[in-house]
């Protein structure tokens, strides 16, 4: 079979769009970011309003549930990016355009409602998240995907649940019940776009498998975070991974394993040669995670079995 042009994939799955669109919208509950940010608890800052500057004693979050709010939220910033990149991948017409619309719509929230918590909880230093988004967003953002809807699919898929995962995990690692409320009603959020995401690309398997195959396998062999730009990154992601907030092990067992079995990706029929070749990579890809994700673990587990030790 010869793989279906761009045009003709987004043809074939604009049914699929609009009645994952549907869905999405009788799911989605409407919900309000000022209800979840305590403002009474705010205090005018330092500049023009002669207010009190921010220091590191005004916030009793754990450092590591801070770095991972800031990574977060820089994460949701950047959305004009995504939106240039799915706005030009997935078009304006019709239900392409109208979910690609309101998912911009839904996630411009998470950014606004995030930041709102942090200025007025005193949680980070108001300065240095201004520069860092400054940097982040001056930088831009680009996957390894760019041109390929099927493997912009088959990436949101994944980074959506990651980002679910990561958010829920950020709420309960601060000890805040407020944050907590606000990082899981998010979580939410992203939950339903990872499932109008796999949902579409499941029904690119029934189009056509050979390539959907191809793109999956693509995208999960070279899976980079979209905070991959943030300036620390690497330092930051290994905080957060010790900390278990995002670590291989959950990368693996709880974003990629459950996404592959919701598309059955060992039972797909009908493939050919490429389509099979890229089977057997996922399954390759998913012993080699597997086993980086039990070196991870082992060497954390060494690491917290030598802190625990100098603290006696
Ligand atoms: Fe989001
Ligand atoms: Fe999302």
């Amino acid at each position: 079979m010869t793989a279906l042009s761009q045009t003709a994939l987004l043809h074939e799955l604009e049914p699929v769009v609009e009645r994952n669109l549907n869905r999405h919208l009788t799911m989605a509950k409407e919900w309000f970011p000022h209800e979840y940010v305590p403002w009474s608890e705010g205090r005018t800052f330092s500049g023009p309003l002669g207010g009190e500057a921010w220091t590191e004693a005004d916030t009793t979050l754990p450092d590591v549930a801070r770095t991972a709010l800031i990574v977060n939220l820089l994460t949701e910033d950047n959305l004009p990016a995504y939106h240039h990149q799915i706005a030009t991948l997935f078009g304006r017409d019709g239900a392409w355009g109208t979910w690609v619309n309101r998912w911009t719509a839904e996630e411009g929230r998470h950014g606004i409602a995030i930041r709102d918590y942090l200025t007025v909880t005193r949680a980070v230093d108001p300065v240095a998240l201004e520069r860092a988004r400054m940097v982040h967003m001056a930088h831009g953002y680009s996957n390894a995907h760019d041109h390929h809807m099927l493997n912009s699919l088959a990436y949101v898929s994944f980074q959506e649940l990651a980002t679910r995962i990561s958010h829920r995990n950020t709420g309960k690692a601060t000890g805040d019940a407020v944050c907590d409320a606000l990082l899981g009603r998010i979580a939410a959020d992203e939950n339903l776009h990872m499932v109008f995401y796999r949902n579409l690309l499941g029904a690119a398997f029934e189009v056509d498998p050979d390539q959907t195959m191809q793109a999956v396998a693509d995208v999960i062999t070279n899976f980079e975070m979209p905070g991959v730009g943030i300036e620390g990154f690497t330092r930051k992601s290994v905080q957060i991974a010790l900390a278990g907030i995002y670590d291989l092990r959950q990368h693996r067992d709880e974003v990629v394993v459950p996404v592959l079995r919701q598309w059955d990706v060992f039972n797909v029929s009908g493939l050919g040669p490429d389509g099979q070749a890229a089977q057997e990579r996922i399954g390759r890809h998913l012993d080699d995670l597997e086993k980086a994700a039990a070196r991870f673990e082992e060497k954390r587990d060494a690491r917290q079995a030598r802190l625990a030790a100098a603290a006696r």
